[in-house]
């Protein structure tokens, strides 16, 4: 198949691009590079031998994303361009809402004049909100807790809708939960700007000596050893979930949501020890108070990708933490300018 992927420098993007290849497909890339790096481009012609096709645009940029798909024939796209910081999102609304949002409607709109009508949509597990009914099936109520969430949630409802308006449209919104690690070569991984708000990132940067200590946001949840537990999923078996997505909706016509999750709990605790158990390396820590808006628990039930998309996650937390630790030792300071 010949795969659009919007957002397709970025973190999730660039190793669904490999996914893409190693499957026999060809990709195209399109970003504005509003949280990524050209380099990616280069990393990822060393890893997969192929020169990447690539676009320098922007969602929003209706005759930008019209030029693309007019040069390019398409079977489906993925689309991940989105901005994605929950922080942001309460801060800035309106550009969550253009972007997240209008963004969607803009591609959706474009790939509707070419007849091009099958997409995969990054959605998240913020959706299933502070809910503490674990784990999360996605036929559990959804809630809004940010702006950023809201942003996931409304595109869901936009394919749902454009389903029953037109029997031509497929997709399928998968609904992330924590993605961490990086590609086993170590050429491209997860490169925060700034300070990582995520765990693993700024695990790994503890571990190189960029930041002197890991601040644990509460010990005190209800949960084994008091400290948040999430469902971290390794970006490659991530990835492939998107390739199982995107060849199922050839296949199968329809709209349908479905996480992509291991269905396991993992604490901050226990991240932090098998980061410094397979990493060899201490990483200090120090309890502080709890991060406002988060949860103690979420964790997925994994069953419907296995039943729908015949995909289930693979790779253990071991392997999460030493492709996320070969990945920042190889690179410090993140891709090169
Ligand atoms: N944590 C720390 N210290 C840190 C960073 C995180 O203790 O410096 C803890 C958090 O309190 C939480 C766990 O580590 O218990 C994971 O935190 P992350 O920020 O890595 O992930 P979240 O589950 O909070 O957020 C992720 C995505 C969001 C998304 C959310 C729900 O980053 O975009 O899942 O799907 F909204």
């Amino acid at each position: 198949m010949r795969v659009l992927l919007t957002g397709g420098t970025g973190y999730i993007g660039s190793h669904t691009a490999v996914a893409l290849i190693d499957a026999g497909h060809q990709v195209t890339l399109l970003d504005n590079f509003a949280n990524s790096k050209p380099t990616v481009l280069d990393r990822l012609s060393e890893i997969t031998g192929v020169t990447m096709d690539f676009f320098e645009a922007d969602v929003t940029d209706r005759e930008a994303i019209d030029s693309v798909l007019a040069h390019r024939a398409f079977d489906a796209a993925i689309h991940f361009a989105a901005p994605k910081a929950v922080g942001e999102s309460i801060a800035r609304p309106l550009h969550y809402f253009n972007n997240g949002v209008g963004g969607t409607v803009t591609l959706l709109q474009a790939m509707d004049r070419r007849g091009i009508r099958n997409v995969v949509y990054s959605s998240s597990a913020t959706v299933y909100g502070m809910s503490d009914e674990l784990p999360f099936r996605e036929d559990a109520p959804t809630e809004v807790i940010n702006p950023y969430g809201r942003t996931k949630l409304m595109c869901e409802e936009i394919l749902r809708d454009l389903r029953q308006s037109d029997e031509r449209w497929n997709s399928i919104a998968l609904r992330y939960f924590n993605p961490v690690g990086a590609h086993p070569s170590g050429l491209i991984g997860e490169d925060p700007q700034g300070v990582p708000a995520n765990l693993m990132p700024f695990v790994a940067q503890v571990a190189v000596g960029r930041l002197p200590v890991l601040r644990i946001f509460g010990d005190d949840y209800p949960t084994p050893d008091g400290t948040g537990v999430r469902d971290y999923i390794h970006v490659m078996d991530l990835a492939e979930g998107h390739v199982a997505a995107v060849e199922h909706l050839a296949t199968e016509p329809g709209h349908d949501v479905i996480n992509l999750g291991t269905g396991n709990g993992i604490s901050v605790l226990e991240l932090v020890e098998a980061f410094e158990r397979v990493a060899g390396v201490p990483i200090p820590t120090e309890v502080v108070g709890r991060r406002r808006g988060d949860g103690p628990a979420s964790w997925a039930d994994a069953t419907k990708a296995g039943d729908v998309l015949g995909w289930t996650a693979r790779r253990s937390l071991d392997e999460m933490v030493a492709d996320a630790w070969r990945w920042q030792s190889q690179n410090p300071n993140g891709y090169p300018d």
